[in-house]
C-alpha cells in the first residue's frame, strides 16, 4: 500500500510518498481502507519533531481518518467487514491502510461523507471537551474565539453557538472572519500578526471588550498564544475561564499571574488527547454525541480543501502557512 512518509524530520516537502507492507490487525484492531484522513496543526509539530508524541521514524502523520473496515483482529464485535467507519488514530492516517482501536472505532451513519466523519473527531472533540467540561460554558455567556477560521476555532465557534452562547470571533484577516461569521460567530475582530507592540495589544483588548458589551470575555478560548494571550487576558470578564488550547502562533505566553486575582478568572488547561486517555468512556461517549449531532445537521463541519495522498505534503504545509480554513482532508 502507499504512504506518505515522514522519513526524517523537517518541513512538509521532504516527506516521501512509498510502497509499504500493510500493517495486521492484531487483538482488538481493525484494518481501515483510508478514504479521507483530517490534517490538524499537531501533524505540522509531528512532522519536526515538536509534538509531545512522538511515533517512530518512518511514520505517516494524520491522527483521524474515515474509510472502510477491512480485516478485523481478534476479539472485534463492534464493527464487521465493509462497514463505513471513523477513528482517531494519532497517527498513520495518511496512507491507504491503518490500523484502528476497535474501542475507539465509530460507524458512519448514511448521509455523512467520509471527508466530514475523517475531520471532525479532533477538532470537535477538543472543542466540546473545552467548552462543556472545563469552560461549563452557560446559554447567553460571551464566548470568543481565537484563531477562529481554523480547525478548532470553527469547531468552537460551531458548538459555541449550539451551547447558546454569543460566540466573537479573532482572526487575522478579514476574510477570515467572514468565514467565522459566516459559519455562525456573532461578530469579529481582526488582529495584526505577532510581534505585537504595546499599542496593538491595548487594540485587541479593547476590541474584546468592544464586542462584549464592555464585559469582557466570559469564555476565551485560545489555541494561538505567543502575544495574543496576555492582552486576551486583559480582557476577561469577572469569573471568566481562559482556555489555553495551543500555541500556534510560535511562542508559549508567559502571562502576569496578578491579572487572574484582578479579573477573578481562572485559567485552564485542556487537553482534550489526554483526557480521551485518562477517560476513554467519556471520550466515547463525547465522540458519539458530536457525531450523532453531525448526522442531524446540528453541527456542519467545514471542509474546505481536498488534497490528494500523493500531495499529503501540500496539505500539512496549508496549516502551517496559516492559509488553511476550517478543514483540510488527504483524501485516498
Ligand atoms: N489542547 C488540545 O487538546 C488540542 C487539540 C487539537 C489542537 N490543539 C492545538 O490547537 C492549535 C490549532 O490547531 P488547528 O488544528 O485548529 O490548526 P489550524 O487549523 O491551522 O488553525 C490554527 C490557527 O492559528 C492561527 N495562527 C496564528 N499564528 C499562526 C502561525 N504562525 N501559523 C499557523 N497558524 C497560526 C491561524 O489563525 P489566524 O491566522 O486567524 O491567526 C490558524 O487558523 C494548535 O496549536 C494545536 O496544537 C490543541
Amino acid at each position: 500500500m502507499k504512504a506518505a512518509l515522514c522519513t526524517h524530520y523537517g518541513p512538509p516537502e521532504e516527506m516521501e510518498i512509498r510502497d509499504v507492507p500493510s500493517p495486521k490487525p492484531g487483538k482488538n484492531q481493525v484494518l481501515i481502507s483510508v478514504k479521507a484522513c483530517g490534517v490538524n496543526f499537531p501533524d505540522v509539530l509531528m512532522i519536526q519533531d515538536k509534538y509531545q508524541f512522538k511515533p517512530a521514524l518512518p511514520f505517516s502523520p494524520g491522527g483521524e481518518v474515515a474509510g472502510i473496515v477491512k480485516e478485523l483482529g481478534e476479539g472485534v464485535s463492534n464493527v464487521k467487514v465493509g462497514d463505513r467507519v471513523c477513528v482517531s488514530t494519532g497517527s498513520g492516517g495518511m496512507a491507504e491502510e491503518v490500523l484502528g482501536d476497535a474501542r475507539r472505532v465509530m460507524k458512519v451513519p448514511d448521509g455523512v461523507g467520509f471527508d466530514v466523519a475523517s475531520s471532525f473527531m479532533v477538532t470537535y472533540g477538543t472543542s466540546w471537551h473545552a467548552l462543556k467540561d472545563r469552560a461549563d460554558l452557560k446559554p447567553g455567556e460571551n464566548l470568543v474565539v481565537l484563531g477562529a477560521a481554523g480547525g478548532v476555532g470553527t469547531s468552537a465557534i460551531e458548538i459555541g453557538k449550539a451551547l447558546g452562547a454569543r460566540v466573537i470571533a479573532g482572526a487575522s484577516t478579514q476574510e477570515k472572519v467572514d468565514l467565522a461569521k459566516k459559519l455562525g460567530a456573532d461578530d469579529g475582530f481582526v488582529y495584526p500578526p505577532v510581534p505585537l507592540n504595546r499599542d496593538q495589544q491595548k487594540q485587541l483588548s479593547e476590541d474584546i471588550k468592544r464586542l462584549t458589551n464592555g464585559q469582557g470575555a466570559d469564555v476565551l478560548y485560545d489555541p494561538v498564544g505567543d502575544d495574543y494571550a496576555e492582552p486576551a487576558l486583559r480582557a476577561m470578564n469577572w469569573n471568566g475561564r481562559y482556555l489555553v488550547i495551543g500555541f500556534a502562533a510560535g511562542n508559549i505566553p508567559k502571562v502576569p499571574l496578578n491579572l487572574t486575582l484582578l479579573k477573578g478568572c481562572q485559567i485552564v488547561g485542556v487537553f482534550w488527547g489526554a483526557m480521551a486517555a485518562r477517560d476513554p468512556k467519556h471520550a466515547a461517549d463525547s465522540m458519539q454525541q458530536l457525531l450523532d449531532m453531525v448526522a442531524a445537521g446540528k453541527l456542519k463541519p467545514y471542509v474546505s480543501e481536498h488534497v490528494p495522498l500523493a500531495k499529503a505534503g501540500e496539505a500539512i504545509r496549508m496549516l502551517m502557512d496559516r492559509k488553511a480554513k476550517g478543514k483540510v482532508v488527504v483524501t485516498v
